[in-house]
Order: structure tokens, then C-alpha cells, then sequence
């Protein structure tokens, strides 16, 4: 399992707050991904038990795809143990986080607050490498700290490391958090172009097939990951694959009674309401009692 019959890698992009297990095994039961990027695990001041990461990651490896374990951190000893434990547990890679914008993760200077020093970020990434020989490791990164310009030198000083055999690259910067940035496709070009003979997943508002194959023809990236779009189409990825599948709104419906079987209820339930449906849908306005 596992690969596209078109040749693209697509991924779900991972979605802390989201990505409860009641959602995993939903898409799990569906089929709706090849492989799973689990949400950040974050090792501020030690590393969780094996029991706690077992229990977070039985989910993604029930679904019998491969499974890559993404931590978020700044000690690399810690990261590397943690990445022991989760390899140790059946998880086929890991990835690490280099893009969180929320406040408290980047003032810690871990996740995207990791951009904002090319060199510690460099520094860092060769750490976690040398304590993990042989394992695969990628990175999971925005495009700067500030401004898109910052790509270069933080993308060369990362690949020079040698560390990471994959990098996931989200085409807005930390500080542009979620907000609508114009010429997504530039960036995509320039990422594509400055990273050119590195295995390169593009992410970001990619809300088609159709879209991410002229993506993938036009920059040569190996792949998309898709997030917030995929919650609108949940058969989105396996559509990208080249698969016949439903269309969006037979899926999310199916995608939703899935998750009601598995037990999603309470905030979560609201929550992947407003993420499939939108705001302005009865599934949602029913559930916040409008
Ligand atoms: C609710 C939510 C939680 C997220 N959690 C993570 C995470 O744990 N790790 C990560 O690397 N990215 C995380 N992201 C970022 C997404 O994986 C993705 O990079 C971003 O949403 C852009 O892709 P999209 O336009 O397809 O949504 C999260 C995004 C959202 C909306």
C-alpha cells in the first residue's frame, strides 16, 4: 500500500486538536489515506512513557499504512529518544516540526520559532541526525520566520546538514500564519526551484486534483500534503491519487457518520462540523443550537 498509481506522494497534513483517535480510525475505516503524519508530540522537559506514546500512536498504525511520528522540540537528545520510542512502537518515520506558529510553541523557539535562527535550526536538525543513523527523518517547515525571502538560506543550510531525506514545505511564512498570501503558486515555483534534486512535498491550499497535478507537472515536486482541504473533500487525497471516489459532498457525508460511529462527540464533534461543512451549514448551526 502506499503508492500512487500516478507516481504522486500524497499526504494528510497533520492536524493537532483535530487528529483525535476517534478521527483516525473514521478515515482509517474509509481508506481515505495512504499514509499518516501523526501531530506534533512536544518534548519540552522529557519525553512521555512508552504507554502514553503507544496509546497516541495505535491509531495511525491500526490503519495498516505507513506511519511517520512528527516531535517537536529543542534538545535533540530528548527528540532522538522520543524518536527511539515511537520507531521502537512500529512508526516507519519522523518528521520534524519546524512550522507551529502558535505563540507559546514559537517563544519556546521550538516549532516555527526553529526558523527563526537558520543556524540553531541547522543545528538542531544535524543533532537529531547524528543520534538517529539510518533512520528516516524529514522536516516539516514554513517558508521563513517573516518574509518568504528567508527560504534560501534556510533551506540550503537544512539540506546541507544532510540529516533530512524529505522536506515538507507549507509556502506561508510563520508570521503569515493562516492569512491569504498572493502568489502561492510564485512560491511554490521558487521552494521547488531552490530545493531542486531534494525530495519536496508541497503544502497549502491545494483543494483539487486536478490543482495538485499541475502542481506536481509544473515544479517536479514528489508530492502534496493536504490539510484544511482534505477536511472539505475527505476522499481528496485518494482523488489526487488518481483513484475513483466519491464526490466531496457524498464524502464528507460519509466521512461524518464515520466519525459519529467511532464516537467523536462533544466540542469535537462542533469542531469537525464547522471543518467539513462550514460555519453556514445546518450539520453545524444544529450542533451550536442556531
Ligand atoms: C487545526 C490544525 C492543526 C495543525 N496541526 C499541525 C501539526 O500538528 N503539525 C504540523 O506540522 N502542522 C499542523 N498543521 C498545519 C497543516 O498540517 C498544514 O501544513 C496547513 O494547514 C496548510 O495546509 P492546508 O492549506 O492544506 O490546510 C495544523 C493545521 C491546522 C488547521
Amino acid at each position: 500500500m502506499g503508492a500512487s498509481g500516478n507516481g504522486i506522494e500524497v499526504w494528510p497534513g497533520p492536524m493537532e486538536g483535530v487528529a483525535s483517535a476517534e478521527f483516525v480510525r473514521a478515515a482509517n475505516a474509509l481508506g481515505v489515506v495512504s499514509r499518516w503524519m501523526t501531530p506534533f508530540i512536544r518534548l519540552s522537559s522529557g519525553v512521555p512513557g512508552k504507554r502514553k506514546i503507544e496509546a497516541f500512536l495505535a491509531p495511525f498504525l491500526e490503519g495498516g499504512v505507513p506511519v511517520t511520528a512528527q516531535l517537536m522540540g529543542t534538545d535533540a537528545a530528548l527528540v532522538a529518544r522520543a524518536a527511539e520510542l515511537c520507531l521502537g512502537l512500529g512508526a516507519a518515520g519522523i518528521d520534524l516540526n519546524f512550522g507551529c506558529p502558535s505563540r507559546r510553541v514559537v517563544n519556546g523557539g521550538a516549532g516555527g520559532g526553529m526558523l527563526r535562527d537558520p543556524e540553531r535550526a541547522a543545528g538542531f536538525l544535524d543533532a537529531v541526525g547524528k543520534a538517529l543513523p539510518g533512520v528516516p527523518l524529514s522536516v516539516k517547515m514554513r517558508t521563513g520566520f517573516v518574509k518568504f525571502d528567508e527560504f534560501g538560506e534556510l533551506f540550503s543550510r537544512l539540506r546541507d546538514t544532510g540529516a533530512a531525506r524529505k522536506f515538507f514545505v507549507h509556502y506561508r511564512t510563520v508570521k503569515e500564519l493562516y492569512r491569504d498570501v498572493p502568489f502561492r503558486n510564485a512560491r511554490f515555483d521558487r521552494i521547488a526551484g531552490i530545493a531542486s534534486g531534494t525530495p519536496l512535498i508541497l503544502n497549502g491550499d491545494i483543494s483539487s486534483a486536478a490543482e495538485a497535478r499541475e502542481i506536481v507537472g509544473r515544479t517536479r515536486c514528489a508530492g502534496v500534503m493536504c490539510a484544511r482541504t482534505w477536511m472539505r473533500d475527505p476522499f481528496l487525497l485518494r482523488r489526487i491519487e488518481g483513484k475513483s471516489v466519491p464526490d466531496p459532498a457524498t464524502g464528507r457525508e460519509r466521512f461524518y457518520a464515520e466519525l459519529l460511529r467511532a464516537g467523536v462527540g462533544g466540542g469535537a464533534r462542533i469542531e469537525l462540523a464547522k471543518l467539513l461543512f462550514g460555519a453556514d451549514d445546518p450539520h453545524f448551526l444544529e450542533l451550536v443550537g442556531r
